[in-house]
């Protein structure tokens, strides 16, 4: 059994996408702990009621970056995770704990990377006058945004489409895609550095691909 942890800071609804696919369809994985950086995240909430671990890891006053990365690579080190899926954690990492778990930590970032790294992705995509956007599943390295893309699924913005409905479209693609590439990480159908996989779907695209 492969080990899961899954790092959350907000709703959590990518993290309830992961519990229902590894319950559906059998993973062969342990779900060892859904862990925030927020005490009062909603997620974590939804998390307990699917009677699965949880543990909160949040900054303490004054504390810098670098040493709340070192209490919480302690934390992941002591539940060894095969892989640590970021979904929806607030917080950049930084390069030392990236390195101590390099080629295990999973990240779903919504938009076609390289377009629109950061925050405020649907608002940017807009702005820039994009006809698509998506989502993006991608290892997770020190360069924000920019791991070894894992796996992409993408749509096509409605004319005069606002932000709201835009992120919320994104949203139920991303809780398909998320489920998908992780499944197939689980199965061996999939290992990092294979380079992307895109959705099947109708309205996928790889134009956006590099
Ligand atoms: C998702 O859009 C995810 O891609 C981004 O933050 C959002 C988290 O949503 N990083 P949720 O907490 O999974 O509902």
């Amino acid at each position: 059994m492969q080990r899961l942890v899954v790092l959350i800071s907000g709703q959590g609804s990518n993290m309830l996408a992961l519990a229902e696919a590894a319950r559906r369809e059998r993973w062969p994985a342990q779900w060892v702990a859904v862990l925030s950086d927020k005490s009062q995240a909603p997620g974590l909430a939804k998390a307990r009621d699917l009677g699965l671990p949880t543990g909160v890891i949040e900054p303490l006053p004054g504390e810098s970056r670098l040493a709340y990365d070192e209490r919480l690579a302690q934390a992941l080190e002591a539940l060894a995770p095969d892989w640590i899926l970021l979904a929806g954690f607030m917080r950049i990492l930084g390069e030392p704990l990236i390195r101590r778990f390099t080629g295990r930590i999973i990240n779903i970032h919504p938009s076609l990377l390289p377009a629109f790294p950061g925050l405020h992705t649907h608002r940017q995509a807009l702005q820039a006058g994009a006809t698509r956007h998506g989502a993006t599943v991608h290892l997770v390295i020190p360069a924000l945004d920019a791991g070894p893309i894992l796996g992409q699924d993408s749509l096509s913005i409605a004319p005069g489409e606002d932000e709201r409905s835009l992120a919320a479209r994104v949203l139920a693609l991303e809780h398909r895609l998320y489920p998908r590439i992780v499944g197939e990480l689980l199965e061996g159908q999939l290992r990092p550095g294979d380079g992307p996989k895109q959705q099947g779907a109708r309205d996928s695209t790889v134009g956006a691909l590099t």
